[in-house]
């Protein structure tokens, strides 16, 4: 009988399966939020037992998480060479288009998912979606300098709701803002992302197009690989 895997078992399925497309060594980008955390502390465990790898953290609480594992960090302000990327993700789509920023990493994330040679997401099969926008809002980061009129702007496009946590505004390691806007199901997600972008004070969106080489699904009926 086909037990059902619980979310978490499903995430650390994922983590671990990443694991096993790391080079022998070399700089990897560390992504950020829960799935992500299960991959770093394995990269963790294979430092420890020797391994030569160097960490480019997405967010502070993934360098704090990485610099209590003792895995190397490489320097924010250098250029990097990222051989693989590893990260998780809000909604998947079938053509393996992204919503990520749910943890507010979204830039950083973005950043360091452009510099690497190679990008893995690791995702719980909940992730999945038709279209982008039928799970999940999409998280933008906003420069705190005109927040308002910025909100005003991204309202045209879908309901607007400035991100709180533990009661108080969210503001991301760079100082901004992060509102999330429910567009709905996209059929072209890249005319959303380019209406975003076109607003100023719009930092990043949480629209990953076409920057996933690999996903990696854990679910009931095991680990799947999706590539493009
Ligand atoms: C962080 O900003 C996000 O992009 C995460 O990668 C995304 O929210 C997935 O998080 P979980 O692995 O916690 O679901």
């Amino acid at each position: 009988m086909k037990m059902k895997m619980d979310q978490n078992e499903a995430k650390l399925q994922a983590a671990r399966a990443a694991i096993a497309l790391l080079p022998e060594s070399g700089t990897l980008g560390l992504g950020s939020g829960s799935t992500s955390k299960l991959f770093v502390d394995e990269v963790g465990a294979r430092v420890k037992a020797g391994s030569k790898y160097r960490g480019v953290p997405t967010s502070q609480s993934t360098r704090a998480q990485a610099l209590a594992l003792g895995i190397p960090l490489v320097d924010d302000d250098v250029a990097w060479d990222i051989v693989l990327a590893v990260d998780g993700a809000d909604e998947v789509d079938e053509h393996l288009n992204l919503i990520k920023g749910g943890g507010g990493a979204l830039t950083r994330e973005k950043i360091v998912n452009h510099a690497a040679r190679k990008n893995v997401i690791i995702v719980d099969e909940t992730k999945l979606s038709r279209r982008l926008g039928e799970k999940w809002a999409i998280p933008v980061e906003v420069l705190a300098f005109g927040v308002e009129q910025t909100r005003r702007c991204l309202a045209e496009l879908g309901r607007t709701t400035r991100r709180e946590k533990d009661g108080k505004v969210f503001v991301t390691d760079a100082g901004n803002a992060i509102f999330d806007i429910a567009v709905g199901p996209m059929d072209d997600p890249s005319i959303i992302d380019r209406a975003m972008r076109s607003i100023p004070g719009v930092v990043e969106t949480g629209l990953f197009l076409g920057r996933a080489d690999l996903v990696i699904v854990a679910g009931s009926s095991g680990i799947r690989t999706l590539s493009r």
